[in-house]
């Protein structure tokens, strides 16, 4: 049983419901492949393929939402849904299912799907085109009156910034190895903020604390897939794709601090 918690929910409503939908569709298909009688002919073609079909059409819903209100995430999500298409399909592709492919196809779809919400989806509709190269600034705003985790957060935007600040010095010649050395001990710091706050929600016995998890998890999980050695060296394309993995990960920490951070101090 696959579980749409509420912390799936991104908060626009016809989203929220597709979302759940696919779930529903998740789940069917995976009493269908546990069931004595499983016939995977009749699985293939009729639930996975419409579990497929079902997500092809839920992505271009969402794209076209993300356009109408000119999400500057967009691209980035456009960019998963297309692997999510490629992975799907190379399965589908590679010859006749058998009961076991089939079922780690599921497992796959699932995990990809709780992930790809809780760390993309969550973020539509919460931020604007940004308007100059400004960098992200911790603010009074993201104050959760913890001491501990707000002096980690402090410390997760300085890192933030001097990733920001790095990229765009022009002055700084071979600097990808620092960017790529500041990159990952941000990320190392991340987890281990994690951890901490973790440990503190426990402490408190705090009734969220499983949907923390889940979306620490989930974040923690996209941080590890960046592979930073594929770069070789800091050209102009590299240059913006380093400012959109950074991009990505400054706006799903404040989106995170703003929506879910902040109720622990409460
Ligand atoms: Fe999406
Ligand atoms: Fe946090
Ligand atoms: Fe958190």
């Amino acid at each position: 049983m696959y579980q749409f918690t509420n912390d799936c929910l991104i908060g626009i409503p016809e989203i929220d419901k597709e979302h759940q939908h696919l779930f529903n569709l998740l789940n069917q298909t995976d009493s269908a492949l546990h069931a004595a009688d499983a016939d995977i002919s009749a699985i293939t073609s009729r639930l996975l393929n419409e579990l497929y079909n079902y997500a092809m059409e839920h992505f271009a819903h969402e794209e076209a939402y993300m356009r109408s209100i000119d999400d500057p995430e967009l691209n980035r999500q456009l960019q998963e849904h297309e692997a999510f298409r490629e992975k799907v399909t190379s399965y589908m592709d590679s010859g006749e299912l058998t009961l076991n492919t089939a079922k780690e196809l599921l497992t796959f779809l699932a995990k990809w799907l709780y992930r790809h919400i809780l760390s993309s989806d969550i973020l539509i509709g919460k931020f604007q085109k940004a308007k100059n190269n400004d960098a992200y600034v911790f603010s009074n705003e993201y104050l959760t009156g913890i001491e501990l985790i707000d002096k980690e957060h402090r410390q997760l935007f300085a890192l933030v910034n001097d990733v920001h600040n790095l990229i765009h010095d022009e002055f700084i010649f071979d600097k990808y190895d620092e960017i790529v050395r500041i990159l990952t001990e941000l990320r190392n710091y991340t987890e281990m903020h994690f951890h901490d706050e973790e440990t503190y929600m426990e402490q408190i016995h705090y009734p969220e604390l499983d949907a923390q998890r889940r979306a620490h998890n989930a974040f923690i999980e996209k941080l590890v897939d960046i592979n930073f050695a594929e770069l070789e060296d800091m050209d102009d394309n590299q240059q913006e794709y380093l400012q959109g993995i950074l991009d990505f990960l400054a706006k799903w920490l404040i989106n995170h601090i703003l929506k879910m951070d902040k109720k622990i101090g409460k």
